[in-house]
Parts: C-alpha cells; sequence; structure tokens
C-alpha cells in the first residue's frame, strides 16, 4: 500500500499564552539586557503561560484550531501524538489528557520526547501510520511550558525560552502529489549532557535535596549546542532533500526550529538560501522547544505565505541530542 498513500498537512492552528515578558523584563530580574540578548539570538520578547494554566491546556487550543481549519470532527481522530518536554505530568501522557478533552473516543494517543525536535518526531511517526493505510487521520503537537523548568535566576538560560503550542491535522490522501515527501530523524545520545534536565526522574527523584540543588531545572552548555545546532541543521536539510531527489533551489520555504537567530543563518547560509525563503517569528516568542515549528507553519499558513504546490523544509534540533528534517508539498 506505501507509495500509493501520502500524509498531508489540511490544517494547522496554534496557542501562544497571553502574557509577554520583554528583554528589558528580564533585565530587571537578571545581570542582563536587550542589546546582548537581541545581538547573540534575535529574541525580543516571548511568552510566559499563567499559572493555573498547564501544557495541555495550550495543546487544546491549538488543537481546535488546527481541527477547524481541517474541517475535522475530533471524533474522527484516529492518532494523537505530542512532541514535549514538559507534560502535564511525568504520566499519563499529556496526548491522553488532549484525547479526553477533545473527546476523540477512537483515538490511540502517546507523547513523543525528542526536545525541540519532538515535533518532528511526532509528524514522522504519525506520517508511518497514515502511510501504511493503518489509520487515517491524525493530530500532531508540538507544545512546551519550559517556563515552568527554567531557572529564573541563571542569565545564560532564562533569555532564550519562552511557552507556545502548535498543532497541525495529517490525513491519508491517495494518489496526491501534496503532502510529506520525505524525512530524515538523527540522534546522538552522547551529547545527553548537554541539554538535560536532570531532576524528577529515576535516577534522580524529587528530594528536599535535589531541590536544593537545583536538579529541576534545565541545564544546558550553550556553546555546544550551538556548535551542534549549525552542524545539524543544514545535515538535516540536505539529507532530506538527497532522498527526496530534490536541491536547494526547490525550497520555496524553510521553516526552522526557532532557537537562535544567528543558527537560523547559518543554516540558510549552509543551503545557499536567501533570507526571503525562511519565516521565523523568534523575536516574539523565543525557542518555544517543540511548539517553535508548527507555531511558525501556522502563522506563515495565516499570514498566506504558502501557495499550494510549495515544497516547504522543515528542521530541528534539541535535547537527546535529536534533529530531524520533513520535507512536503504544500496542500491547501
Ligand atoms: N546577558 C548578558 N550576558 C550574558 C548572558 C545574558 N543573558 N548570558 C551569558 N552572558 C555572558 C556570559 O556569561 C559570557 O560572559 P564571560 O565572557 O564574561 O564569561 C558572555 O556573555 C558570552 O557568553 P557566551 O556563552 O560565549 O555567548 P554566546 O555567544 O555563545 O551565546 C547562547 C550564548 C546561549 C545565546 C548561544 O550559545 C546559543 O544560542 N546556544 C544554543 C542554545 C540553543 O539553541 N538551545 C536550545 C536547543 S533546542
Amino acid at each position: 500500500m506505501k507509495g500509493s498513500l501520502k500524509a498531508v498537512i489540511t490544517g494547522t492552528g496554534s496557542y501562544l499564552p497571553d502574557q509577554i515578558v520583554t528583554n528589558d523584563d528580564l533585565a530587571k530580574q537578571v545581570d542582563t539586557n536587550d542589546e546582548w540578548i537581541r545581538t547573540r539570538t534575535g529574541i525580543r520578547e516571548r511568552r510566559v503561560l499563567a499559572e493555573d494554566l498547564a501544557t495541555s491546556d495550550m495543546c487544546i487550543e491549538a488543537a481546535r484550531k488546527a481541527l477547524e481549519d481541517a474541517g475535522i470532527a475530533a471524533a474522527d481522530l484516529d492518532l494523537i501524538i505530542v512532541g514535549t518536554v514538559t507534560s502535564d505530568m511525568l504520566f499519563p501522557s499529556t496526548a491522553c489528557l488532549v484525547q479526553h478533552r477533545l473527546e476523540a473516543l477512537k483515538a490511540a494517543a502517546f507523547d513523543v520526547s525528542a526536545g525541540c525536535t519532538g515535533f518532528l518526531y511526532g509528524l514522522v511517526t504519525a506520517a508511518q501510520f497514515l502511510e501504511t493505510g493503518m489509520y487515517r487521520t491524525a493530530l500532531v503537537i508540538g507544545a512546551d511550558t519550559l517556563s515552568r523548568v527554567i531557572d529564573w535566576s541563571d542569565r545564560s538560560t532564562c533569555v532564550l525560552f519562552g511557552d507556545g503550542a502548535g498543532a497541525v491535522v495529517l490525513e491519508a490522501v491517495s494518489n496526491t502529489d501534496y503532502g510529506i515527501l520525505g524525512s530524515y530523524l538523527g540522534a546522538d545520545g552522547s551529547g545527553a549532557h548537554l541539554l538535560n534536565l536532570p531532576g524528577g526522574g529515576s535516577r534522580c527523584p524529587a528530594t528536599r535535596d535535589s531541590v536544593e540543588k537545583g536538579l529541576h531545572h534545565l541545564r544546558m552548555e550553550g556553546k555546544e549546542v550551538f556548535k551542534f545546532a549549525v552542524k545539524t541543521m543544514g545535515e538535516a536539510a540536505l539529507h532530506v532533500l538527497k532522498e527526496c531527489g530534490l536541491s536547494q533551489e526547490d525550497v520555496d520555504f524553510l521553516i526552522p526550529h526557532q532557537a537562535n537567530l544567528r543558527i537560523v543563518d547559518a543554516a540558510l547560509k549552509r543551503l545557499e538560501l536567501p533570507s526571503d525563503r525562511v519565516y521565523t517569528n523568534l523575536e516574539k516568542y523565543g525557542n518555544m522547544s517543540s511548539a517553535s515549528v508548527p507555531v511558525a507553519l501556522d502563522e506563515a499558513a495565516r499570514l498566506g505565505k504558502f501557495q499550494k504546490g510549495n515544497l516547504l523544509l522543515l528542521i530541528a534540533f534539541g535535547a537527546g541530542l535529536t534533529w530531524g528534517g520533513v520535507a512536503l508539498r504544500w496542500a491547501k
């Protein structure tokens, strides 16, 4: 059956919290300034989720918009995958909470943990179910509430991240030129120490000591992650294009993970793409982890940036270490 069925994005949606935290706001809390943050990262402000909400609440909002955009009822979903590293609880999965609240009663549901590559890992996984004919309709969400795990007194990390959620509806379509053309996923666990959250799991459960030592906060070796990102973003993009028999000139839009404008610029340079072929929004939202790619996709789509038949290249990197790329022909 594979070959005759493709996974096609038929709807997108996103949710951004209302509360805006500017660089100047952060400069009142830690020893930083707007100029440093802007020149090193491209970020001007980020969103922070209200205290009484959690990741699944953002997922629901993004999902409802994506379902409406696709004209699909939640009851028709066969599968829900959430890419996240900040699930509401360690278990059950956030996807199960979303499945219940959407009343998507026949959908299987699970989370994918692949750091900031979580949405792409989820998208590729869902596509396999559709391409084999096992399922017809899937909802893939990328959502993270990193504000809950950031050390707000650490200037080297607290300025980088923000909260948000993005979602897509994927449908299996036969004999079409549109949809996902190819993908590539990479992982290298030897870099696990470069970006992680040590506390709260089975190796280091929550104790008074673990809290006092700050082990429940995100830790990152920024310089090393930067080098890894610059290398893998370009590599992932070229790998996918080669797999699809395409070249850089065929790319109409690059939708990269939005962690740092300098990393995006390096990917553009490696791909020899002009800056009008990339969509970025990190100046408004910072690095939203799994949500970055689907939020950018949704925003660009709603702004009318894409034409039917455009070749889109989605690329990301993140904790794990992980990285990946997806090439797709826009169908809307
Ligand atoms: N404000 C002001 N100064 C800061 C600062 C801040 N928010 N954060 C760090 N600094 C200081 C450092 O302490 C250092 O000072 P020193 O030279 O006196 O030691 C100086 O700025 C330079 O720091 P450095 O780490 O060399 O900056 P950088 O150019 O490497 O940029 C990052 C730092 C984090 C922006 C960059 O490394 C990066 O983007 N890394 C990738 C992060 C990423 O993508 N993570 C997500 C993965 S999904």
